[in-house]
């Protein structure tokens, strides 16, 4: 891999994805056949939190440590960054303690700022903009399940939010199309939109039945991001019909998988009875937070 970080998948090339996805797979099935992976020894990943985490925390946290390498969870009140040092500075001194930082925060120029001050690898763990880390487990589970990537279309139902950009593209790039179904004024950022209508992959509607067309992934995600909780109430009123349920999945191909990032809301953004008939995708895909993020881990970190 030829990029120093993973702040947002545009960066990336269609192969540099490959590489890591195919190296995601080699980890999973090999620590699923005893092969131990220290290939990180002696490294030290920093992960600065200034939101809330389940899945990134644990996963990275105990991703180092399979690696032969340790985690520092570094929450963002703790730490002198929440009482006002400057990202430049933060930057600067953890790269001299550390091999590489993870960030989860709110504004994405958080995370270029710490890769243009610093010295090491950062990696983007979820931005108001981004969340390219989910969406390389993503495309690592539908791969798993569909065998291939090209050709097939993902439909995103709800908000055109962090998760709806990374899916536009990290799924076009690798040959897929796409489709949006939210209220008019939740879209996607204008210019994922623009990038992705060049592309001529990317269809943006407000009717969660066209979108859901034909689909052979069935994606969502809450209504409400970390960082909007006051805004609940309103964005409620805004989604209502935009909810994967048995109604809609009569819409899509007959084999579609359905995907959530998680935290779920049942009865939002998801019926409990699609949930639950699709847990295995949709834990999978948790599960595979952990090996994709090995796989970026010791494309970044590794010698
Ligand atoms: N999907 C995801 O990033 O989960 P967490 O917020 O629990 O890390
Ligand atoms: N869009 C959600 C994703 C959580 C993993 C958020 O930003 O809170």
């Amino acid at each position: 891999m030829n990029n120093k970080h993973l702040l947002k998948l545009a960066d990336l090339s269609a192969e540099e994805i490959t590489e890591i996805l195919d190296l995601a797979d080699k980890l999973k099935y090999e620590r699923k056949n005893g092969v131990e992976h220290k290939l990180l020894k002696d490294k030290t990943l920093g992960m600065i939190f200034s939101k809330s985490s389940t899945r990134t925390r644990v996963s990275f946290e105990t991703g180092m440590y399979q690696l032969g390498g340790t985690a520092l969870f570094l929450s963002s009140n703790d730490i002198q960054l929440g009482r006002g040092e400057p990202v430049a500075d933060t930057a600067r001194v953890l790269s001299r303690y550390l091999d590489g930082i993870m960030i989860r925060t709110f504004a994405q120029s958080d995370a270029e700022d710490l890769a243009k001050y610093g010295s090491i690898p950062v990696i983007n763990g979820l931005t108001d903009y981004a969340h390219p880390c989910q969406v390389l487990a993503d495309l690592m589970t539908i791969r798993e399940y569909k065998k291939t990537l090209g050709g097939l279309k993902l439909a995103f139902i709800g908000d055109g939010n962090n998760m709806a950009n990374s899916l536009i593209v990290g799924c076009i790039k690798l040959g897929m199309t796409v489709a949006i179904a939210c209220p008019e004024e939740y879209k996607p950022d204008a210019d994922i939109i623009a990038w992705g209508g060049e592309t001529g992959k990317l269809t943006i509607t407000t009717s969660p039945e066209e979108a859901a067309k034909d689909a052979d992934v069935l994606y969502t995600d809450v209504w409400a991001s970390m960082g909007q909780e006051r805004e609940k109430a309103e964005r409620e009123k805004a989604f209502a019909g935009y909810q994967i349920n048995d109604a809609l999945m009569a819409h899509t191909k007959p084999d579609a998988i359905v995907l959530h990032c998680l935290p779920a809301h049942r009865e939002e953004e998801i019926s409990t009875a699609v949930f639950e008939n699709h847990a295995d995708e949709i834990f999978e895909e948790a599960e595979n937070r952990l090996h994709a993020q090995k796989a970026v881990l010791v494309l970044l970190m590794g010698a």
